[in-house]
Parts: structure tokens; C-alpha cells; sequence
């Protein structure tokens, strides 16, 4: 198998092209990444130098890199190139415009024109917020709320539309909220790792009682093998985990984890049009792939901590100006 991984140097990515170099040794991947600020090749360094791995960069919406990529015999394109930071979003839509709708037009086109199978990683975000006791199936109308799961939503659209029209080899899998290793620490989880760490205050927005689904990273990387191998045209797939938590839950389990003290949870302005609560049915990828997550959330959250607590130079590295231009902006003096 000659996969292509766009986007193999953000979180998943990185993940995924670690999992599958040592479960599918007999792959040949290759990862193409425009290496912007949330995606870092030195992720992947130890398995290009190994020469398990092969990179190029590349932008998903230049259709003469995508057809030169394509060349080289790829049986099955998984799509992780994407901008996915919410709060982002709210404050630059047009770059998720671009990567995250254009771009998987682009990289459909493409795929269509080389008969290559398209596996597109979405999110549960575009289903919106889940009332109390109802969790969304695949076939539940989109009612995104930001302009990031906006942007996914269409690319998941364009995509049923291409499986549709042209009878494209496309599907997609809409996983939960991940946490693991390599996640750029905008996110909630190595964001509040990060400042607990060092002894600083976390921004909890609102109330902190908003609730999301988590899944640990290995798990949603053993979900994606699996689907490899099972691959089905058109459909979609709802990817869950049996543990939801508030926000302000979580947080306190990180302060308890790292042994600081609880007053350094900070309420501050809630996000605009924030989701109180996500919620899927992941029972659809369950019955076909009998894949269930291995991960509680607490060893999850334990074995988070400890990465990032083990890579300090790691988190260094991803805090550039552009992160703390980023952060000053966001949350001002926190
Ligand atoms: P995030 O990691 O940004 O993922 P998503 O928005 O895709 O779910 O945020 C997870 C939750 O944590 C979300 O409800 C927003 C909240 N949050 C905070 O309360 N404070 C923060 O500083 C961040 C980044 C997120």
C-alpha cells in the first residue's frame, strides 16, 4: 500500500505516520505538508531519516503539487491537511476558506482525475451543538457554528457531492475531540499543560461547563488503519469515545494530574458561538470495524501530561513569535 498522508506533520498526522511506520511496516508512506505554523517536519524527522517516511512539502490547493505527489503510484490519499483551530477561525476565517473547502476541492480534483481513493478526516463540529440525551448519527443535518466547522462542513459536502456526481472513491471519518502528543498548544489541553506547568493561570471560557467526547490519540490512529483496510466508498463515519467531560472537569483533572493548585483556573469571556455540548453516535464504525477505543480518559490525560512534561524542547520549539503574537491577541494579559 502507497499511502499519501496530507498533512502528516500537524497532531494526528504526526501520530498517524508514527502508528502506521510501526504497525504497517510493509506501507509506504509519504507526507506532504505546507509545514505552516501548527505542522513541524522535525515531528517526523526520525522516520524520514530512517527512510520509512518520505516528505514533500506541498499546499493542498496547488493542483500542479498534488498531480507531481500523485505520480508516484499512490494507492489511497488520507487528508489531515487543515487549519483546525477554532478560536482562529473566529478571528481569520479566509485561511479555512482556503485549505479547508478549497483546498479539498483541489485535492478531490485530483484524486478523481489519478482514480486514487480519498479517506478525509472531519470533525464531529459540524453537526453544531447536541441537545442533553441525543448524540448525533452520521446522517443528522449539519448546523455548524464557527467558521472553522463551517469550512469542514463543506468540504465534507463537496466530498458526497464528488461520491455523487462523478462516482468518486471518497469517505470520511468525523472523529471527536483528540489529545495526545504533538498537539500545537493553542488547543485546550497542551495550552492548559503547558501554563500549569510553568505555574500560570489557564483561561477557562464561561462557565467551563460546556461538555466535548475525547479520544486519545492511538486510538483514533488504530481507527484510521482499520478503515484503511476497510475502505468504503461514499460512506461516513462517526469516530467516538465513551468519555465526555465539562471543560472545567477536565481542568481540574489536569491540575490534579500535575500537582498544582486549583486557583489557577481563570473564567474568562466565553467564545463566541461556542458549542455547549458535542455529541455522536459512533456505533456505525463500531459494528462494521468492531474497533473500540482502549484509552480511558484518565490513563489518556496521564500519558498526555507525561509527553509534554518529557518534550519540554518540543513545546519550546512550536512557541514562536506567531504563537505569542497569537496568545496576546486571544487573551490579552492573562
Ligand atoms: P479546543 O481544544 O480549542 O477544541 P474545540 O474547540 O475544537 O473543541 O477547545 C476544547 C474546549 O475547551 C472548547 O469547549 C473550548 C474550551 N477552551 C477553553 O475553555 N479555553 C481555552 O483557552 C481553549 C483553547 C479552549
Amino acid at each position: 500500500m502507497n499511502l499519501l498522508i496530507t498533512g502528516g506533520c500537524g497532531f494526528l498526522g504526526t501520530n498517524l505516520v508514527g502508528h502506521l511506520a510501526s504497525h504497517r511496516p510493509e506501507y509506504h508512506l509519504t507526507v506532504f505538508d505546507l509545514l505552516t505554523y501548527a505542522g513541524a517536519k522535525s515531528n517526523i524527522k526520525s522516520l524520514i531519516s530512517k527512510g520509512s517516511v518520505a516528505f514533500v512539502q506541498g499546499d493542498i490547493c496547488y493542483p500542479d503539487q498534488l498531480d507531481k505527489v500523485l505520480e508516484y503510484g499512490i494507492d489511497m490519499v488520507i487528508n489531515l491537511a487543515a487549519e483546525t483551530h477554532v478560536d482562529r477561525s473566529i478571528l481569520d476565517p479566509g485561511d479555512f476558506v482556503r485549505s479547508n473547502v478549497f483546498g479539498v476541492q483541489v485535492l478531490l480534483d485530483c484524486c478523481r482525475k489519478k482514480s486514487v481513493p480519498l479517506m478525509h478526516i472531519s470533525t464531529d463540529e459540524i453537526y453544531g451543538p447536541a441537545p442533553k440525551g441525543v448524540s448525533f448519527r452520521e446522517d443528522a443535518a449539519f448546523s455548524p457554528s464557527s467558521p472553522y466547522a463551517a469550512s469542514k462542513a463543506s468540504a465534507d459536502l463537496l466530498i458526497l457531492a464528488a461520491v455523487r456526481t462523478y462516482g468518486q472513491e471518497a469517505m470520511i471519518i468525523r472523529p471527536v475531540n483528540n489529545l495526545g502528543p504533538y498537539q500545537y498548544p493553542e488547543k485546550l489541553i497542551p495550552l492548559f499543560v503547558d501554563r500549569l506547568m510553568r505555574g500560570l493561570p489557564v483561561p477557562v471560557y464561561g462557565d467551563g461547563k460546556q461538555t466535548r467526547y475525547w479520544l486519545y490519540v492511538d486510538d483514533f490512529c488504530s481507527a484510521v488503519e482499520l478503515a484503511i483496510e476497510g475502505f468504503s466508498k461514499g460512506e461516513c463515519h462517526n469516530l467516538s469515545s465513551q468519555t465526555e467531560i465539562s471543560n472545567i472537569d477536565l481542568t481540574r483533572q489536569l491540575i490534579e494530574i500535575i500537582g498544582c493548585k486549583q486557583e489557577l483556573i481563570r473564567h474568562v469571556d466565553d467564545r463566541p458561538g461556542h458549542d455547549r455540548r458535542y455529541a455522536i453516535d459512533g456505533s456505525k464504525f463500531v459494528n462494521k470495524f468492531g474497533w473500540l477505543p482502549k484509552f480511558e480518559l484518565d490513563r489518556a490525560l496521564r500519558n498526555t501530561v507525561k509527553w509534554y512534561q518529557d518534550n519540554p524542547g518540543w513545546l519550546k520549539s512550536r512557541k514562536t513569535k506567531e504563537f505569542e503574537q497569537y496568545f496576546d491577541r486571544q487573551y490579552g494579559s492573562l
